[in-house]
């Protein structure tokens, strides 16, 4: 057995990147690097926790591990990260293979996933004019509107009954809802009736689905020892727009229920930054209508709270891994062909040299020039990302991050629980989402009438 651990190894550092020189990191045993170490924080922490950990420790934007005969370079401040990600984005435009990720895209025929490059082209043009072209977004604008209307009746009713409500559960059903039905025309599974649904929310067969999908993601680039061990692949091109339709329905998932959950959160204990969004709202589109997508443009504060979300609180740890296709540089130091980058998302938003305060959500930060938007192309923090591996998404997924936030925000007004002092902020132990789902007390704060739909 271990004689043939021992060949695997040999045979499998021979063929991949050679070892690079110079960058910080911690100690790497012959042939297996930091693997032991990987593997001993998969049980004991979580590999996140422990990477920004060294970090720390080492004082340092920019590391180096070696897995097995992987580089890994993990990347923790923008300048750096905006010369991995858009100045040498023609050289860090390959992902890695992964059995998650290959499982996901069925062999990789989507975009997202793939680390094929000529695959990556062909997909990224049939999601840039086939699904995520301005003319179609306009077109789908009545489902995603359905939705939202849909979402706040849900809302109203519970507070009928008993006001107490999981955002985390409603905004991830309203992206899961919304999803499905843009991209399969369907919202439900099941042939329960209609009725039953709009008035209790998502029937089982939609909880069952939305959490298959967060379960699948969180093992998507989660370190797995066997993803360091590749085998080769055959690739296969049929099929691609549903494939590419499968992972927009994970691109989507995640990150706007997420940030969603966490601005209310922070805002709950902080009543004077959710005064100013309130008081935006009713000057802005005021208490007789709908908030609707047409309004988000002038609704800068609340973009600002979304962006410290983003900021503070980003779903993932990192962006989806990059791999360098030639030798290349990184820093000034020499990177080689086949090295997997990552950036770290908290390491940009939380970076003490970029903000003051860094963990204390002040949107006010984003409120310096006019006409705020989502994304952040100088990387201070990641929301989209930027370069040719960035988010083709931006335009929808502020959208449906905005109308949902928005939507929350004016149809109710949200607090504690009786018993509770203070939303308690902890992270949980295996990622960045709260600990706990934000339950709170919601009540309308608009006619009646207007929670009816059309
Ligand atoms: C708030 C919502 C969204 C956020 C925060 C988000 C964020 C991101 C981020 C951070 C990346 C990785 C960028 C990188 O590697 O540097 C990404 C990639 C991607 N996103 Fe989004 N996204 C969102 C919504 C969407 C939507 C609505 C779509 C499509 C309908 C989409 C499609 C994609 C695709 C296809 C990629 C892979 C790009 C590539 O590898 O070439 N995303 N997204």
């Amino acid at each position: 057995m271990v004689t043939f651990g021992v060949h695997i190894l040999l045979r499998y550092n021979r063929s991949t990147s050679r070892k690079i020189i110079g960058l910080p990191g911690p100690v790497k045993l012959p042939l297996i690097g930091n693997m032991h170490q990987l593997i001993w924080n998969k049980h004991t922490s979580v590999v996140f926790r422990w990477i920004h950990q060294l970090l720390k420790e080492l004082d340092t934007d920019i590391l180096c591990l070696r897995f097995g005969s992987v580089n890994v370079i993990v990347i923790a401040c923008p300048e750096i990260a905006l010369e991995v990600a858009r100045e040498k984005d023609a050289v860090f435009v390959s992902r890695p293979t992964t059995f998650a990720s290959e499982t996901l895209s069925f062999g990789y025929m989507g975009s997202t996933l793939t680390p094929d490059v000529q695959q990556w082209k062909k997909m990224r043009r049939v999601i840039r004019t086939e699904i995520l072209s301005p003319a179609l977004e306009k077109q789908l604008h009545h489902l995603r509107e359905e939705e939202i209307d849909h979402m706040v009746k849900c809302i109203y009713n519970t507070c009928n009954s008993n006001n107490i409500v999981n955002v985390r559960h409603v905004a991830r059903h309203f992206c899961g809802n919304m999803i499905r039905k843009l991209m399969f025309s369907k919202r439900y599974f099941t042939d329960q009736p209609a009725d039953h649904l709009s008035a209790d929310g998502p029937g089982p067969n939609e909880v069952e689905h939305v959490g298959a999908l967060f379960t699948m993601l969180s093992h998507v680039y989660s370190f797995s020892i066997s993803d360091y061990f590749p085998s080769l692949v055959g690739l296969n091109f049929d099929g691609q727009e549903k494939v590419v339709k499968r992972e927009i329905v994970f691109a989507i998932i995640d990150n706007p229920p997420n940030e969603v959950e966490w601005a209310l959160a922070e805002m709950i204990n902080k009543p004077e930054v959710m005064k100013k969004a309130i008081d935006e709202l009713d000057k802005v589109v005021g208490k007789d209508r709908l908030v609707q997508e047409s309004d988000i443009s002038q609704l800068n504060y609340l973009k600002s709270c979304v962006r410290e979300a983003f900021r503070v609180h980003p779903f993932r740890p990192f962006t989806p891994p990059r791999v360098a296709i030639a030798d290349t540089t990184i820093a000034g130091y020499t990177v080689t062909k086949g090295s997997h980058v990552l950036i770290s998302k908290i390491g940009l938003g939380r970076n003490t040299k970029v903000w003051t305060e860094p963990n204390e959500f002040r949107p006010e930060r984003h409120m310096d020039n006019g006409n705020v938007v989502l994304s952040e192309p100088d990387l201070r923090f990641v929301s989209f990302g930027t370069g040719r591996r960035g988010c083709p998404g931006i335009s929808l997924g502020t959208s449906i991050t905005m109308i949902l936030f928005a939507r929350l925000l004016q149809g109710f007004t949200w607090t504690k629980p009786a018993n509770i002092d203070k939303i308690s902020l902890e992270e949980a132990k295996s990622s960045l989402a709260l600990a706990k789902p934000l339950t709170l007390h919601a009540s309308p704060r608009l006619a009646a009438s207007l929670y009816k739909g059309k």
